[in-house]
């Protein structure tokens, strides 16, 4: 049963590794032919619906399904994207009324009993449902709705907030990762008010230990599912490397490396099963170059790229897209964290977080890698003709401490 605009699509459906799939001939009907059609479905009619070859004649429903994007996925066949059912308190409504045609039973507990648990994932909220009941029971985890949340780390300042501010007006449902709550909070509500999108604030510092097992299991007990992982947090060490603190130099590999790993490695394969999903991590032109003065930086940026371009060539035809975004120069706090002298640097040379991440999201599904800002573009097409030896000490010119830093 898939909630519609204006209506109920009733489907005689049966459940596949989680993806409903209905008949072609599944309706949208008008709300005064709810019940019959309800009584109609119920008595386990799955039989009715014979399964058949993907795209022959066939629709193919996310769980979530609604109006929104359609793209074929075969002859005859159509793909349908979600907008959240949870999210939409006429769904709750509809379920109800619904709900009450294709009752069985009610146990002793009080509790409805459907009978066909797969029609009603929206009933398995605590709310009562129906005059008589109280509740209706959880059946089984693949029943339970999710909402696809694009997850940005790093979304407190700089270019993870201006990708959260362009996810959001995309239509994107966001949980956003940093260490400063308030500031997570800000943006939180300003997106809510002004995009209408849903926002979940998962407080974190990336660098603690079991903090991005946890943050995946704060996802999975929201019922949040990662539709775009954008491992953009990280930060930047700069000075001669013997003489910067070594424990801080880990926490960069930490945070840039390790947490961007980890969050791919856990949210990859549920996007790998469901066929979707965009991972979109934030490195730096300076992975394209070894910079002395920023030796660590430089080199878990060249991981990220590297790691990137891998796991893009290994998701090939998975449905899954992989982005490695490659910033120059941008304005961010960034800046304020390391005292590299960036004054006689022409202002041609930087970009604002707004068009970093406005470049990187259009980027998408065009190849794995986009460096951003023209400059940049001509600088890291140029290196190549030069050798490393001399674009390395060039670089370390670049990013000199300032002589009083
Ligand atoms: N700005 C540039 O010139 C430039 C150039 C190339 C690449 N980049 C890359 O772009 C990305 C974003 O940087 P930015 O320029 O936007 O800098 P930024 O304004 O300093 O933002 C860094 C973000 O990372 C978060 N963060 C830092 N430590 C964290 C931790 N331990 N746990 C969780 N979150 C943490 C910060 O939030 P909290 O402090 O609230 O935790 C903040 O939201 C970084 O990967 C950076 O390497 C920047």
């Amino acid at each position: 049963m898939v909630f519609g605009e204006g209506g109920i699509e009733l489907g005689l459906a049966t459940w596949d590794d989680g993806v409903l799939r209905a008949e072609a001939g599944v309706h949208l009907v008008r709300k005064r032919f709810e019940l019959p059609l309800g009584l109609l479905a119920e008595p386990r009619a799955e039989h009715l619906a014979p399964q058949r070859r993907e795209g022959d004649g066939r629709t193919r429903l996310q769980a979530q399904a609604s109006r929104e994007a359609k793209q074929p996925v075969g002859q005859g066949g159509r793909r349908v994207e979600a907008a959240p059912l949870l999210e939409r308190p006429e769904a709750d409504q509809a379920i109800a009324r619904a709900a009450e045609a294709v009752v069985l039973d009610q146990g002793p507990d009080g509790l409805l009993e459907l009978a066909r648990g797969e029609s009603c994932h929206g009933s398995a909220r605590d709310a009562p449902i129906a005059p008589d009941c109280q509740r209706v029971p959880w059946r089984a985890s693949r029943e339970r709705m999710q909402t696809d949340v694009a997850l940005v780390t790093g979304a407190s300042s700089g270019i993870g907030e201006a990708l959260a501010r362009r996810l959001a007006r995309d239509g994107h449902a966001l949980a956003l990762v940093a260490r400063r709550v308030e500031r997570l909070e800000q943006l939180a509500a300003a997106l809510r008010a002004d995009r209408g999108v849903e926002v979940h604030v998962l407080p974190a510092d990336l660098t603690a230990s079991g903090a991005c097992t946890g943050l995946v299991a704060e996802l999975e007990r929201r019922g949040l599912s990662v539709s775009w992982l954008v491992n953009n947090a990280g930060f930047g060490t700069n000075g001669k490397f013997w003489e910067l603190p070594v424990e801080r130099e880990i926490e960069e590999i930490a945070l840039n490396v390790e947490a961007l790993v980890e969050l791919t490695g856990r949210c990859l394969p549920a996007m790998v099963a469901r066929g979707r999903g965009v991972v979109m991590n934030v490195a730096s032109v300076g992975g394209f170059v070894p910079s002395p003065y920023m030796a660590t930086y430089t080199a878990t940026k060249a991981f990220v790229l590297t790691f990137s371009e891998a796991i893009a060539a290994e998701l090939r035809g998975t449905g899954v897209e992989v982005l490695c975004v490659c910033p120059g120069l941008t304005r961010t706090e960034f800046q304020s964290h390391v005292a590299v002298d960036t004054e006689g640097i022409p202002e041609l040379a930087w970009q604002s977080a707004d068009e970093v991440a406005d470049e990187a999201v259009s980027a998408v599904g065009r190849g794995p890698v986009v460096v951003t800002g023209r400059v940049n573009r001509l600088m890291v097409n140029t290196t190549k003709f030069i050798p490393r030896g001399l674009v390395t000490r060039v670089s370390g010119r670049v990013v000199r401490p300032r002589a009083n830093a």
